[in-house]
C-alpha cells in the first residue's frame, strides 16, 4: 500500500487514470465496494505494477524435501533455495524496461503469474493462502484512498523510493508522508462516515 501510494504520488498520470476509472464506474454517492472490483482493471494494473517493481516478500526460502533434478540441476535433500522474486521481477530480459512504472503493462491480463513472470505470491503448494484476502484488502483499500481523497506530495521533489535493508520484506528506507484533502465530491459522502 505504502509503496502504491509513492509510486501513485510519483506518477500524477497515473493517479489521475486510476480515479477516473473509479469515478467512470463508482460515482461519488458511495464508496467503492468490492462488487465493483471486476469493473476496475487499472486499479488492479496498479496493484500488480507495485508488486512486481517492489515485492513485499522479495526473497523467500524453501528446502527440498527429498533428492530432485531441477533444470538439469541435481538439488539434494535439504538444500535451502532462496527464491529471488526480486529479481525475476525485475529482469530487462523478462520485462521491458522493469524500472518504469507502468501499470499498462498488465492490461487484458487475466490472473497473476503471466507464466510464472510474476509471483509476488509465490506459487504452488507452498504458494501464499492469503493470496486472495491480501489482494481483497489491497484492493478495497487502496480504491478508497483514491476515491475519497486527493493527494499532494509534501514537497516539489519526487517521493524517495529508496529500499530498506531490514527484516526480510520490502520496506521503505523512509516512510512515506503525504498531504491528502477530502475531495470535494465526496464531502457529502464522507461526512456522514
Ligand atoms: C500482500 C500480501 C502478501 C504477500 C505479498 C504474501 C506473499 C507470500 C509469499 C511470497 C509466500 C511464500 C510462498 C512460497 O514459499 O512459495 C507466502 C506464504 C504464506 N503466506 Fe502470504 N503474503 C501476503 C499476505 C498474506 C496473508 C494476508 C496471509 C494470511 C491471512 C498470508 C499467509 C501466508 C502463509 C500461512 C504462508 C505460508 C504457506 C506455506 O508455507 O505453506 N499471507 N506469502
Amino acid at each position: 500500500m505504502e509503496w502504491a501510494m509513492s509510486l501513485l504520488l510519483n506518477n500524477p498520470s497515473v493517479l489521475k487514470k486510476a480515479h477516473g476509472e473509479i469515478e467512470k464506474y463508482v460515482g461519488h454517492d458511495r464508496r467503492v465496494e468490492e462488487s465493483d472490483m471486476c469493473n476496475l482493471p487499472y486499479l488492479d494494473c496498479i496493484i500488480k505494477e507495485t508488486m512486481r517493481m517492489l515485492p513485499p516478500a522479495p526473497l523467500f526460502p524453501h528446502e527440498s524435501s527429498n533428492d530432485c533434478m531441477v533444470g538439469g540441476y541435481h538439488v539434494p535433500k535439504g538444500t535451502m533455495l532462496l527464491v529471488n522474486v526480486w529479481a525475476i521481477h525485475n529482469d530487462p530480459n523478462i520485462w521491458g524496461d522493469p524500472k518504469k512504472f507502468r501499470p499498462e503493462r498488465f492490461e487484458g491480463l487475466e490472473g497473476y503469474r503471466d507464466g510464472f513472470k510474476l509471483m509476488p505470491f509465490g506459487f504452488g503448494r507452498r504458494g501464499c493462502p492469503g493470496e486472495d484476502m491480501a489482494m481483497r484488502l489491497v484492493r478495497l483499500a487502496l480504491g478508497s484512498l483514491i476515491q475519497c481523497f486527493e493527494w499532494e506530495r509534501t514537497s516539489e521533489s519526487e517521493v524517495d523510493m529508496s529500499e530498506g535493508t531490514e527484516g526480510l520484506n520490502m520496506s521503505k528506507a523512509i516512510s512515506l508522508v503525504a498531504i491528502c484533502h477530502p475531495r470535494p465530491t465526496m464531502l457529502n459522502l464522507l461526512s456522514q462516515l
